[in-house]
Protein backbone atom coordinates (compact mmCIF):
# COMPACT_ATOMS: atom_id res chain seq x y z
CA UNK A 1 0.00 0.00 0.00
CA UNK A 2 1.50 2.96 -1.32
CA UNK A 3 2.07 6.03 1.72
CA UNK A 4 1.46 9.00 -0.24
CA UNK A 5 0.36 12.18 0.79
CA UNK A 6 -2.27 12.34 -1.98
CA UNK A 7 -5.82 10.53 -2.43
CA UNK A 8 -5.98 11.79 -6.62
CA UNK A 9 -5.57 8.59 -8.40
CA UNK A 10 -3.31 9.71 -11.35
CA UNK A 11 -0.38 10.43 -8.61
CA UNK A 12 -0.87 7.28 -7.12
CA UNK A 13 -0.78 5.41 -10.26
CA UNK A 14 2.47 7.48 -11.33
CA UNK A 15 4.25 6.74 -8.60
CA UNK A 16 3.45 3.11 -8.18
CA UNK A 17 4.62 2.88 -11.53
CA UNK A 18 7.85 4.73 -10.16
CA UNK A 19 7.97 2.26 -7.17
CA UNK A 20 7.30 -0.90 -9.24
CA UNK A 21 10.27 -0.08 -11.53
CA UNK A 22 12.41 0.56 -8.51
CA UNK A 23 11.72 -2.47 -6.56
CA UNK A 24 12.13 -4.74 -9.63
CA UNK A 25 15.74 -3.50 -9.85
CA UNK A 26 16.02 -4.10 -6.46
CA UNK A 27 14.70 -7.88 -6.59
CA UNK A 28 16.98 -8.80 -9.52
CA UNK A 29 19.92 -8.75 -7.67
CA UNK A 30 18.83 -10.05 -4.41
CA UNK A 31 17.47 -13.18 -6.69
CA UNK A 32 20.77 -13.10 -9.05
CA UNK A 33 22.67 -13.34 -5.44
CA UNK A 34 20.40 -16.14 -4.06
CA UNK A 35 20.73 -18.11 -7.59
CA UNK A 36 24.46 -17.71 -7.51
CA UNK A 37 24.79 -18.82 -3.97
CA UNK A 38 22.57 -21.81 -3.70
CA UNK A 39 22.37 -22.99 -7.05
CA UNK A 40 18.61 -22.89 -7.29
CA UNK A 41 16.55 -26.36 -7.56
CA UNK A 42 17.19 -28.00 -10.79
CA UNK A 43 18.00 -23.72 -12.20
CA UNK A 44 15.16 -22.75 -10.57
CA UNK A 45 14.45 -20.95 -6.95
CA UNK A 46 11.77 -21.29 -4.64
CA UNK A 47 10.74 -17.72 -3.99
CA UNK A 48 7.95 -17.11 -0.96
CA UNK A 49 6.02 -13.87 -1.27
CA UNK A 50 4.66 -13.36 2.72
CA UNK A 51 1.87 -11.38 2.40
CA UNK A 52 2.23 -11.46 -1.80
CA UNK A 53 -1.44 -10.63 -1.82
CA UNK A 54 -2.55 -10.77 -5.33
CA UNK A 55 0.62 -11.48 -7.07
CA UNK A 56 1.74 -8.41 -8.34
CA UNK A 57 5.66 -9.60 -7.73
CA UNK A 58 5.19 -12.89 -7.73
CA UNK A 59 3.25 -14.04 -10.92
CA UNK A 60 6.57 -11.97 -12.33
CA UNK A 61 8.81 -14.12 -10.92
CA UNK A 62 6.76 -17.30 -12.25
CA UNK A 63 7.29 -15.77 -15.74
CA UNK A 64 10.67 -16.00 -14.84
CA UNK A 65 10.85 -20.02 -14.14
CA UNK A 66 11.07 -19.69 -10.52
CA UNK A 67 8.73 -21.92 -8.25
CA UNK A 68 6.77 -19.22 -6.33
CA UNK A 69 4.83 -19.60 -2.54
CA UNK A 70 2.58 -16.98 -1.50
CA UNK A 71 1.27 -16.94 2.01
CA UNK A 72 -1.27 -14.48 2.82
CA UNK A 73 -4.65 -14.42 5.15
CA UNK A 74 -6.71 -12.48 2.36
CA UNK A 75 -8.52 -15.05 0.29
CA UNK A 76 -9.93 -12.28 -1.70
CA UNK A 77 -5.73 -11.67 -2.77
CA UNK A 78 -5.20 -15.07 -3.17
CA UNK A 79 -8.40 -15.62 -5.45
CA UNK A 80 -6.97 -12.84 -7.56
CA UNK A 81 -3.19 -14.20 -7.36
CA UNK A 82 -4.62 -17.42 -8.48
CA UNK A 83 -6.21 -15.74 -11.40
CA UNK A 84 -3.70 -14.07 -12.72
CA UNK A 85 -1.71 -16.72 -12.69
CA UNK A 86 -3.92 -19.00 -14.63
CA UNK A 87 -3.95 -16.14 -17.33
CA UNK A 88 -0.23 -15.32 -17.80
CA UNK A 89 -0.43 -19.41 -17.91
CA UNK A 90 2.65 -20.16 -14.86
CA UNK A 91 -0.47 -21.72 -12.70
CA UNK A 92 1.99 -25.07 -12.05
CA UNK A 93 4.90 -22.77 -10.39
CA UNK A 94 2.89 -20.39 -8.07
CA UNK A 95 0.83 -21.65 -4.74
CA UNK A 96 -1.09 -19.75 -2.58
CA UNK A 97 -1.40 -20.47 0.90
CA UNK A 98 -3.34 -18.81 3.11
CA UNK A 99 -1.95 -18.01 6.48
CA UNK A 100 1.11 -16.09 7.75
CA UNK A 101 4.70 -16.37 8.56
CA UNK A 102 4.17 -18.83 11.99
CA UNK A 103 2.79 -21.68 8.75
CA UNK A 104 6.30 -21.37 6.50
CA UNK A 105 8.28 -23.83 8.36
CA UNK A 106 5.26 -26.40 7.91
CA UNK A 107 4.65 -25.12 4.49
CA UNK A 108 7.77 -25.63 2.23
CA UNK A 109 9.63 -29.00 1.43
CA UNK A 110 12.81 -27.15 0.49
CA UNK A 111 14.75 -24.22 1.95
CA UNK A 112 13.82 -20.79 0.63
CA UNK A 113 16.17 -18.94 -1.63
CA UNK A 114 14.66 -15.87 -1.65
CA UNK A 115 12.30 -14.46 0.52
CA UNK A 116 9.63 -11.16 -0.73
CA UNK A 117 8.36 -9.40 2.40
CA UNK A 118 7.18 -6.08 0.95
CA UNK A 119 4.68 -3.75 3.08
CA UNK A 120 3.60 -6.39 5.67
CA UNK A 121 6.15 -5.69 8.54
CA UNK A 122 3.67 -2.97 9.26
CA UNK A 123 0.40 -4.99 9.14
CA UNK A 124 2.04 -8.03 11.49
CA UNK A 125 1.34 -8.27 15.18
CA UNK A 126 4.26 -9.18 16.04
CA UNK A 127 7.58 -7.76 12.98
CA UNK A 128 9.95 -9.42 16.12
CA UNK A 129 8.48 -12.80 15.45
CA UNK A 130 7.44 -12.71 12.02
CA UNK A 131 11.40 -12.15 11.01
CA UNK A 132 12.63 -14.66 13.26
CA UNK A 133 10.10 -17.13 11.35
CA UNK A 134 11.75 -15.90 7.61
CA UNK A 135 15.02 -16.59 8.75
CA UNK A 136 14.06 -19.96 10.23
CA UNK A 137 13.20 -20.64 6.64
CA UNK A 138 15.67 -18.97 4.51
CA UNK A 139 17.97 -21.68 3.31
CA UNK A 140 22.63 -20.98 3.49
CA UNK A 141 22.59 -18.37 1.20
CA UNK A 142 19.09 -17.65 0.66
CA UNK A 143 18.15 -14.06 0.62
CA UNK A 144 15.78 -11.83 1.80
CA UNK A 145 13.71 -8.85 0.14
CA UNK A 146 12.36 -6.86 2.54
CA UNK A 147 10.57 -3.42 2.02
CA UNK A 148 9.16 -1.43 4.83
CA UNK A 149 7.45 2.21 5.55
CA UNK A 150 9.85 4.22 6.90
CA UNK A 151 8.72 6.76 9.51
CA UNK A 152 10.60 9.90 8.40
CA UNK A 153 9.60 9.54 5.21
CA UNK A 154 6.25 9.67 5.94
CA UNK A 155 6.82 12.58 8.08
CA UNK A 156 8.64 14.53 5.16
CA UNK A 157 5.74 13.41 2.57
CA UNK A 158 3.52 14.63 4.90
CA UNK A 159 4.71 17.77 5.78
CA UNK A 160 5.84 18.89 1.98
CA UNK A 161 2.09 18.13 1.10
CA UNK A 162 1.09 20.57 4.31
CA UNK A 163 -0.42 17.94 6.25
CA UNK A 164 1.43 19.26 9.05
CA UNK A 165 -0.73 17.84 12.19
CA UNK A 166 -0.73 14.60 10.72
CA UNK A 167 3.02 14.79 9.92
CA UNK A 168 3.48 15.04 13.42
CA UNK A 169 1.15 13.17 14.84
CA UNK A 170 3.64 10.03 12.55
CA UNK A 171 6.93 11.57 14.07
CA UNK A 172 5.80 11.80 18.14
CA UNK A 173 3.42 8.60 17.98
CA UNK A 174 4.90 5.64 19.62
CA UNK A 175 4.43 3.63 16.39
CA UNK A 176 4.70 6.01 13.52
CA UNK A 177 0.76 5.96 13.06
CA UNK A 178 -0.78 9.12 12.19
CA UNK A 179 -3.98 8.59 14.14
CA UNK A 180 -6.49 5.53 15.23
CA UNK A 181 -7.42 5.49 11.82
CA UNK A 182 -4.09 5.25 10.30
CA UNK A 183 -4.22 1.08 7.85
CA UNK A 184 -0.55 0.62 9.46
CA UNK A 185 0.03 -0.90 12.73
CA UNK A 186 3.47 1.04 12.59
CA UNK A 187 5.88 2.42 10.43
CA UNK A 188 9.44 1.83 11.09
CA UNK A 189 12.94 4.00 11.94
CA UNK A 190 15.59 2.77 10.07
CA UNK A 191 17.66 1.97 13.12
CA UNK A 192 14.63 -0.07 14.67
CA UNK A 193 14.67 -2.43 11.26
CA UNK A 194 18.18 -3.19 11.61
CA UNK A 195 17.64 -4.17 15.04
CA UNK A 196 14.80 -6.35 14.44
CA UNK A 197 16.72 -7.83 11.37
CA UNK A 198 20.02 -8.46 13.65
CA UNK A 199 17.94 -10.06 16.09
CA UNK A 200 16.26 -12.57 14.23
CA UNK A 201 19.70 -13.45 12.88
CA UNK A 202 19.97 -11.95 9.50
CA UNK A 203 22.85 -9.88 7.87
CA UNK A 204 21.90 -6.81 5.90
CA UNK A 205 24.13 -6.55 2.93
CA UNK A 206 22.15 -3.29 1.57
CA UNK A 207 19.40 -0.67 1.86
CA UNK A 208 17.89 1.83 0.00
CA UNK A 209 15.53 4.27 -0.60
CA UNK A 210 11.96 3.41 -2.77
CA UNK A 211 12.02 5.98 -3.87
CA UNK A 212 14.11 8.45 -2.61
CA UNK A 213 12.80 11.33 -3.45
CA UNK A 214 9.67 11.28 -6.25
CA UNK A 215 7.64 11.13 -3.38
CA UNK A 216 8.44 14.32 -2.76
CA UNK A 217 7.94 15.95 -5.96
CA UNK A 218 4.38 17.27 -6.99
CA UNK A 219 2.86 15.44 -9.79
CA UNK A 220 1.03 18.21 -10.97
CA UNK A 221 4.33 19.60 -11.90
CA UNK A 222 5.56 16.54 -13.71
CA UNK A 223 2.84 15.02 -15.27
CA UNK A 224 2.49 16.79 -17.99
CA UNK A 225 6.17 17.60 -19.14
CA UNK A 226 7.55 14.12 -20.19
CA UNK A 227 11.47 15.64 -19.89
CA UNK A 228 10.84 16.34 -16.35
CA UNK A 229 9.36 13.08 -15.62
CA UNK A 230 12.59 11.55 -17.39
CA UNK A 231 14.62 13.65 -15.31
CA UNK A 232 13.04 12.73 -12.42
CA UNK A 233 13.61 9.19 -13.24
CA UNK A 234 17.36 10.07 -13.43
CA UNK A 235 17.38 12.07 -10.31
CA UNK A 236 16.11 9.18 -8.41
CA UNK A 237 18.43 7.04 -9.56
CA UNK A 238 21.43 9.37 -8.87
CA UNK A 239 20.05 9.71 -5.43
CA UNK A 240 19.98 5.72 -4.77
CA UNK A 241 23.67 6.22 -4.12
CA UNK A 242 23.84 8.84 -1.81
CA UNK A 243 23.18 7.56 1.93
CA UNK A 244 22.51 10.86 3.44
CA UNK A 245 19.37 11.44 1.24
CA UNK A 246 17.65 7.82 2.39
CA UNK A 247 16.00 9.54 5.53
CA UNK A 248 13.35 11.10 3.24
CA UNK A 249 12.46 7.91 1.74
CA UNK A 250 9.02 6.43 2.07
CA UNK A 251 9.97 3.11 1.99
CA UNK A 252 13.20 1.59 2.49
CA UNK A 253 14.17 -1.66 0.59
CA UNK A 254 16.01 -3.82 2.81
CA UNK A 255 18.74 -7.09 0.80
CA UNK A 256 19.40 -9.48 4.40
CA UNK A 257 20.55 -12.64 4.27
CA UNK A 258 21.05 -15.61 7.24
CA UNK A 259 23.84 -14.38 9.43
CA UNK A 260 26.59 -16.70 9.25
CA UNK A 261 25.86 -17.91 5.86
C1 LIG B 1 0.08 -3.62 1.26
S1 LIG B 1 -0.25 -5.27 0.78
C2 LIG B 1 1.29 -5.69 0.01
C3 LIG B 1 1.12 -6.72 -1.05
C4 LIG B 1 2.40 -7.13 -1.77
N1 LIG B 1 3.40 -7.59 -0.83
C5 LIG B 1 2.96 -5.99 -2.62
O1 LIG B 1 4.03 -5.47 -2.30
O2 LIG B 1 2.29 -5.62 -3.59
C6 LIG B 1 -0.14 -6.11 2.31
C7 LIG B 1 -0.45 -7.58 2.23
O3 LIG B 1 -0.11 -8.19 3.47
C8 LIG B 1 -1.11 -9.13 3.81
N2 LIG B 1 -1.06 -9.35 5.28
C9 LIG B 1 -1.72 -8.71 6.25
N3 LIG B 1 -1.41 -9.24 7.45
C10 LIG B 1 -0.50 -10.22 7.23
C11 LIG B 1 0.19 -11.15 8.06
N4 LIG B 1 0.03 -11.16 9.39
N5 LIG B 1 1.04 -12.02 7.48
C12 LIG B 1 1.21 -12.03 6.15
N6 LIG B 1 0.58 -11.18 5.30
C13 LIG B 1 -0.27 -10.29 5.83
C14 LIG B 1 -2.40 -8.49 3.30
O4 LIG B 1 -3.42 -9.46 3.12
C15 LIG B 1 -1.93 -7.89 1.98
O5 LIG B 1 -2.05 -8.80 0.91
Amino acid sequence: MPDTASPRRERRSTRAALRAAAVDALVEPVLARAQRETGGHEGRALVVDLGGGAGTYSVRLAEHGHDVVVVDPSPDALAALDRRAREAGVAERVRGHQGDARQLAGLLERPVDVLLCHDVLELVDDPAATLADVAGVLGPGGSLSLLTAQRSGAVALRAAAGRVEEALAVLTDPDGRAGPDDPLLRRLDAAATADLLRHAGLAVVDVVGVPVLADLVPEAVVDPDPRLREALQRLEAAALGHADLRGVASHLHWHAVRAGG
